[in-house]
């Protein structure tokens, strides 16, 4: 049905539709309906991940095209932009993301490693080895990076687009490269 509505371009049945599911009028201030599609489907998503048990703070943006597993290990704060296709992966341990953190398109979190050192033990077979990551308040994760377990990244961190990030990052501090090394710092505006 969603799908017949989006493909015949039938929008307002489509958020009749939505307010159903989400018992609420989407943004009476976005006037056109192009805008208010889309901020229907932000808040479509981010409704679904906090059913599915996500802990998610206020303010914040979620591309409908982000991807979560094991939504009850990751707790994400308040005014936190999660961009399109990012791929988020808790398994046995916890995500923690602070406030006012910024993540690109694209970025991979991801808190498990399959255990592959045995040759004579299918990789399937070995089970995973999962570690918490946690990334403080103000920080930024540029496109395409990924983020290995057991990772922390301090306040006010910077990862370049297109980094590997196996060690922690310190406060203040601007990683980038594969794998990510210190490529700068912050300091006082
Ligand atoms: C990290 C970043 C912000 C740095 O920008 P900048 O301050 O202008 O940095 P510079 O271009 O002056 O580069 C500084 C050093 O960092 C290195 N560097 C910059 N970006 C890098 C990257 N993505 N990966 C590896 N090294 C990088 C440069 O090679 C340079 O090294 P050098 O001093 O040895 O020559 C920027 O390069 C970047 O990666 N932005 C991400 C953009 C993005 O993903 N946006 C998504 C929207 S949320």
């Amino acid at each position: 049905m969603l799908w017949e509505i989006l493909h015949h371009k039938n929008l307002q049945a489509y958020y009749n539709l939505l307010e159903v599911l989400e018992k609420r009028i989407p943004d009476p201030n976005l006037k056109d309906y192009e805008s208010r599609l889309i901020h229907s489907m932000y808040l479509l998503s981010e409704n679904l991940a906090r059913k599915k048990g996500m802990r998610i703070g206020k303010d914040g943006s979620i591309e409908p095209t982000a991807i979560f597993i094991g939504h009850h290990n990751i707790e994400i704060g308040d005014n936190v932009i999660i961009g399109s296709y990012c791929n988020l992966r808790a398994v046995d341990e916890k995500i923690i993301i602070g406030n006012n953190v910024l993540i690109g398109q694209l970025v991979s979190i991801i808190g498990a490693n399959h255990i592959c050192k045995a040759k004579n033990v299918l990789i399937n077979a070995q089970g995973v080895e999962s570690k918490k990551i946690i990334i403080h308040d103000d920080v930024w994760i540029g496109s395409n990076s990924l983020i290995l377990p057991g990772v922390t990244i301090g306040e006010g961190g910077v990862v370049a687009g297109g980094s590997v990030v196996m060690d922690n990052v310190e406060p203040y501090h601007i990683v980038g490269g594969v794998p990510s090394k210190v490529i700068g710092k912050r300091s006082d505006a």
